[in-house]
């Protein structure tokens, strides 16, 4: 994993209760000793009317959060959209940026997608750049192809200054929430050509400081085989991420890739 220190994302998405959302952050928080937080980075994103009150929670903890989704504009009459810097207003240091569920849920495109990195990296938040093929693609063996495109135009004028702020989610649309995950050699294959594709964009050495999570069906069972691989720097994590046990066991899970 060479120096980048694993990172682990709790995406609620449009989950729970404002009291279940309180009392998973509190249970994840109780679990969340030092020790763990010294060798992984956490970042929780939970739904927007629940950040502030999130925000109120891990304040001091370690703990970090960041929006699931942000506006491509600054400010403006764009009804139902959350600006970069609201989010940095309730307490956000990051934000998501083209998951599956927006990009091809919503038919959100490469443009609009890069239009929120840059605003959201203007403003001073870190992105998490979400890119990944369809089945049909997959099978089509257009796979890499399509996670190059969807890296290359999602990045297009982010600077080399930039890419401290930058993390890359490669979550194949097939895995996630089906409950079948790449193998993890098709996540470190994966992997390996994003950040190949990295140092010709900018320098080997910047692409190698960029952190790369995978996402899709990761569970405390399959956790610490896809953690380990070389590219692999941690996981973003849908379903499990809403049973406290279970996201503090894939915490630990990445940890262990840190000990070993
Ligand atoms: P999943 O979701 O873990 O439920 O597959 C991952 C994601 O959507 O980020």
């Amino acid at each position: 994993m060479a120096n980048r220190q694993p990172l682990i994302g709790g995406n609620w998405k449009m989950n729970l209760t404002p009291a279940d959302a309180r009392g998973l952050c509190s249970a994840l928080l109780d679990g969340l000793d030092a020790g763990l937080l010294a060798k992984c980075g956490v970042s929780l994103f939970p739904p927007f009317p629940y950040l502030s009150q999130i925000s109120d929670l891990t304040a001091g903890s370690g703990v970090s959060i960041g929006g699931q989704d942000v506006s491509a504009h600054e400010n403006g009459a764009y009804t139902g959209q959350t600006s970069a810097s609201m989010l940095l207003e309730v307490g956000c240091t990051s934000t998501l940026v083209g998951h599956s569920e927006r990009r091809h849920g919503l038919g959100e495109s490469d443009s609009v997608l890069n239009a929120k990195v840059l605003v959201a990296m203007k403003a001073g938040l870190d992105v998490m750049l979400c890119v990944g093929e369809t089945l049909d693609e997959r099978e089509s063996g257009q796979s890499e192809a399509i996670v190059l495109q969807q890296l290359q135009e999602g990045l297009q004028g982010v600077s080399i200054n930039d890419l401290g702020r930058l993390t890359i989610a490669y979550e194949p649309v097939w895995a996630i929430g089906t409950g079948r995950n790449a193998t993890p050699g098709d996540a470190q294959s994966m992997h390996q050509s994003i950040r190949a594709d990295l140092g010709k964009q900018y320098d080997v050495g910047s692409a190698n400081g960029v952190r790369i999570l995978y996402g899709g069906s990761v569970k405390p069972d399959n956790a610490e085989a896809i953690f380990a691989q070389p590219d692999v720097d941690g996981g973003l994590i849908g379903g499990a991420s809403l049973q406290s046990e279970d996201f503090l066991d894939i915490v630990r899970a990445a940890v262990a890739t840190v000990d070993s």
